[in-house]
């Protein structure tokens, strides 16, 4: 079809019964291909409605939504427009946006039993307005300075009712320790003291709508993740994790931090962005039986596909065994092992070493 004909022509798209019944079963979204436009047919209160299928926010098809209360709700991030004129309605988007703005809108009558668009009528699309948010996302840039180390502590703990953590002491001990050395600034952080959501899958419906900074964190200012995100993007040139071990895997909190770090390695797949660039990895793993170096392959595979790199000897390891679980003796033996707590300082020394070769 010529653009001039485009121009002044109705386009027809089916008949009004036929479409209806089609759009029952799809929760009366129905999506169009017309002439290279790409369509979102929608039908709400006795109303049709057709937008571009194309979101405002990072271009989910419409057409995947759900159709609530005469609002397409976006399958990826769930922000809402009007199905007839394509406005942002609620407030799913903030603070990620002060208005979602409006996704283009086409013209549509019924003649007879005929529902036709005219193509060339599509409204403006009109971006929606960004609020500044989190500022995780400017370029990861290494400051001068000593060598920054943070620690973390991945094991689950009641904050009300603490209990001694023998992969947390051996890691809290060491920092303190290393921190006398002028040449490097420590941090620690506990995952448990992070109030942080689980990763909801986004990855899962598109590559795409896996976005950095993660789309969590930017929809929900309140979680902690982006504690997480800026010492591992930004700010750390070695990160120290400790975990004890939970049926032969790292503690349940590490894997809750470890599915919300698919946004820091999908930017590679997207965008082939590396966000984590010359940065250290080691690990220290404790538990009441033995399967070490399963909890370690696991996290040094992990954290090598973020863009860390580890040091020789990267981890410090101590289990009772299989046949001796007296863990009423752990604490103690863990307490008062100089040789845990000087392998735990020599792990962060090599850590060290290795990120002074790379940075300097
Ligand atoms: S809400 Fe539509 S792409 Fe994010």
């Amino acid at each position: 079809m010529s653009e001039s004909i485009e121009k002044s022509e109705w386009i027809l798209i089916g008949q009004t019964a036929i479409l209806l019944q089609e759009m029952q079963t799809s929760g009366f979204l129905k999506e169009l291909d017309l002439n290279g436009h790409q369509i979102v047919l929608s039908y709400y209160d006795g109303q049709f409605g057709a937008l571009n299928n194309k979101c405002n926010h990072m271009g989910a098809p419409l057409a995947k939504g759900i159709l609530k209360k005469g609002c397409i709700e976006c399958p990826w991030h769930y922000w809402q427009f009007d199905h007839k004129t394509g406005e942002a309605k609620n407030k799913s988007f903030e603070p990620l946006a002060s208005h979602g703005g409006t996704v283009p809108h086409f013209p549509l009558k019924i003649e007879g039993d005929s529902l036709f668009i005219q193509l060339s009528q599509e409204s403006l699309r009109q971006r929606p307005t960004y609020n500044a948010g989190s500022d995780l996302s400017r370029e990861p840039q290494r400051e001068p300075g000593p060598i920054r180390i943070l620690g973390l502590s991945t094991t689950a703990m009641d904050k009300n009712h603490p209990r001694f953590s023998t992969s947390e002491e051996l890691l809290k001990s060491a920092l303190s320790k290393i921190s006398n050395d002028d040449a490097v600034e420590t941090k620690f952080l506990a995952l448990s003291d992070l109030n942080f959501r689980h990763c909801e899958g986004f990855y899962s419906k598109s590559e795409k709508a896996c976005t950095w900074p993660c789309s969590i964190t930017k929809m929900d200012p309140a979680d902690d993740m982006k504690h997480i995100y800026d010492n591992f993007v930004h700010w750390a040139d070695v990160v120290i994790v400790s975990t004890p071990i939970r049926w032969g895997s790292a503690s349940s909190l590490y894997y809750k931090m470890a599915e919300r770090l698919n946004s820091i390695q999908n930017q590679i797949t997207l965008k082939n962005r590396v966000l984590i660039k010359n940065k250290v990895a080691a690990f220290i793993i404790t538990g009441g039986q033995d399967n070490i170096q399963a909890v370690a392959g696991q996290m040094l595979t992990f954290f090598g596909e973020l863009g860390f790199v580890a040091p020789p000897f990267p981890l410090v390891g101590h289990s009772l065994g299989w046949s001796a679980e007296d863990m009423q003796h752990n604490m103690d033996y863990v307490k008062n092992s100089e040789y845990l707590h000087e392998q735990a300082v020599e792990l962060i020394q090599r850590a060290v070493d290795l990120s002074k070769k790379m940075i300097n």
